[in-house]
């Protein structure tokens, strides 16, 4: 089935674009890794699968619903740097997270909705394996914890889409390494489909199923900015031995 649908996106800033012809379907359960220079319009991008902000013409549909005009509680999303509420623990960060979920759709959270909240954000802590450090403050974590109560915190919404930008381009590469782990296993748990920013080309080869490369195919030199980014390649990696024959032995 069809998860995400972008048809003749196109995304401009003050009438420059940014981003042009943009044209995709991705299966549902897919993991693309979306790569390009510097400045292509790749966050920007997520933005708009997020529904964050809005195509200057064309449209994304996800999972065949009309296109959003906000952001929606089927797609999560996680940033390089995770910004926290400082003063709140670990536990709270993820149930504030999950409050603001809730009570768009049921207004103000209070007695079962806010025990079931409680018990549903200390599952999702065992679930990221940061059940041991639900009563520390952020400023306690290490940068892979702290990106784990990130992707905490997006899955609390139990998205059908999750948007990662650079997850994981501020951890050291022991940590990057175990994170990776963890993101495949939690992909193959939930059934998600999965958009992944990444400057690792090698991270890209190993975590996706599928690689779309951003960038501009006119240029004017006289004018940088004259023409947005497009999906230049669009590589599929189901076939395992071209994975593998990338990533060497083991
Ligand atoms: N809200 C905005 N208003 C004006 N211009 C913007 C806005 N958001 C992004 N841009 C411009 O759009 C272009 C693409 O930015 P974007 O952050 O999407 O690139 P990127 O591919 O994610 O870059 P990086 O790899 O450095 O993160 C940049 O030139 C940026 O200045
Ligand atoms: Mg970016």
């Amino acid at each position: 089935m069809t998860a995400v649908s972008v048809h003749d996106v196109w995304k401009s800033y003050d009438g420059r674009p940014v981003l042009e012809r943009l044209n995709i379907e991705v299966e549902e359960g897919a993991f693309c890794a979306i790569v390009g220079a510097s400045g292509c319009g790749k966050s920007t991008f997520l933005r708009l699968l997020l529904a964050q902000e809005l195509p200057s013409r064309g449209e994304i549909r996800i999972a065949d619903a009309d296109p959003a005009t906000e952001p929606q509680a089927d797609r999560g999303i996680v940033f390089q740097r995770y910004s926290v509420f400082p003063h709140l623990t670990v536990r709270d960060n993820l149930i504030f997270a999950a409050e603001i979920a809730a009570s768009r759709t049921l207004g103000r959270t209070w007695g079962r909705t806010r025990r079931n909240l409680r018990d549903e954000a200390e599952a999702t802590l065992e679930r990221v394996g940061l059940g041991h450090a639900a009563k520390l403050c952020p400023s306690a974590l290490s940068g892979g914890m702290q990106q784990r109560l990130a992707i905490a915190q997006a899955l609390t919404k139990k998205p059908k889409v999750l948007l990662l930008d650079e997850p994981f381009g501020a951890l050291d590469p022991g940590t990057r390494a175990t994170m990776h782990e963890f993101l495949l296993e939690l992909w193959r748990e939930t059934a998600m489909t999965i958009f992944m920013v990444t400057h690792d080309i090698k991270e890209a080869f190993k975590l996706a199923t599928r690689i779309l490369a951003f960038d501009k195919v006119r240029d004017d030199p006289t004018d940088p900015g004259a023409y947005g980014a497009t999906i230049t390649y669009d590589l599929p990696l189901d076939d395992k031995t071209e994975k593998d024959a990338f990533n060497g032995p083991n």
